[in-house]
């Protein structure tokens, strides 16, 4: 018996599937039974295959920023399963950097042509890449899905994360964009923004002296807001919590749904 999503065997690829909300994915994905292609720089921990049952699940290296790798990406899901039913554009990394240090000018925490050109190639470029190419073969199918893990802070703003927010804000555009292009062919885009959620790899040392440095704060007060009162189911989100959403998102049972963007955010955030 098939259950309520109705994912059994689909094909679906997930980019930065190896760590954080991108490996919560792949095990709701896998618990319902579809077929998961593994898209990331670095090659999933056991566990995860151990979660798989025969050729589930695929692993393919890539970089979602270099156009020849996202179609070895593509063809490799082909080779393996014959068809790509959803791709989920979930790679994405975060630098906090403010845009004018008034402490120090170039200082470490400004940010550099260096550090925008990465956040926008990865959460950016890499989100056109994989979904003109992949989307290609759903055009030619006469059907699929595009999900994109956008962020509130797309429509929020950010303080000192500007450049990650603004790549967000792409994400939220490119999405309703989509939809108009794609819809025709039966391909839905659809867009989820989470909040804030338990920890996953995005949130490194690195990451939280940054983010603390641009709002004037020390690391374990930035770690207090995590849960403050700004959002009104008092806590943050579990990687579940989201990973439930995208499994909906790519079924038939939200095969009404596109050029939209769920906000998942405990009732912090519009939208
Ligand atoms: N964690 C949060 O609170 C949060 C909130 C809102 C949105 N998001 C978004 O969710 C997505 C996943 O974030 P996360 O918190 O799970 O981060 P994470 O760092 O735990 O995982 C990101 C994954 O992407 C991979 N990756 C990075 N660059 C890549 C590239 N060029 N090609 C292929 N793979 C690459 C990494 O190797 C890693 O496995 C991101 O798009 C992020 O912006 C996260």
């Amino acid at each position: 018996m098939s259950g309520w999503l109705g994912i059994e065997g689909k094909t679906i690829i997930v980019t930065g599937g190896s760590s954080g909300i991108g490996k919560a994915v792949v095990e709701a994905l896998l618990e319902n039974d579809a077929h998961v292609v593994l898209a990331d720089l670095h090659e999933p921990e056991q566990e995860l295959y151990d979660k798989a049952k025969d050729n589930q699940l695929v692993f393919v290296s890539t970089n979602v920023t270099e156009r020849s790798s996202v179609v070895n990406l593509v063809n490799e899901t082909k080779k393996q399963f014959g068809t790509i039913d959803v791709i989920v554009n979930n790679a994405g990394i975060n630098i906090p950097r403010l845009l004018i240090d008034p402490k120090e000018e170039n200082s470490k925490f400004e940010l550099s042509d260096v550090t925008f050109d990465k956040i926008v190639s990865i959460n950016q470029k890499g989100v056109f890449l994989c979904s003109q190419i992949a989307g290609r073969e759903m055009v030619k199918a006469g059907k699929g899905v595009i999900v994109n893990m956008v962020s509130e802070s797309g429509l929020e703003g950010s303080e000192g994360q500007s450049a990650y927010a603004a790549t967000k804000a792409a994400i939220y555009s490119f999405t309703r964009s989509w939809a108009k292009e794609l819809g025709k062919y039966n391909v839905r885009v659809v867009g989820l923004a989470p909040g804030i959620l338990e920890k996953t790899g995005l949130r490194t040392p690195a990451y939280e002296e940054a983010l603390a440095y641009t709002r004037g704060i020390t690391v374990e007060q930035l770690r207090q807001g995590y849960t403050n009162k700004s959002i009104p189911l008092r806590r943050d989100g579990k990687l579940k919590e989201v990973a439930d959403l995208v499994a909906f998102l790519s079924s038939d049972r939200a095969s009404y749904i596109t050029g939209t963007t769920y906000t998942i955010a405990g009732g912090k955030t519009r939208g």
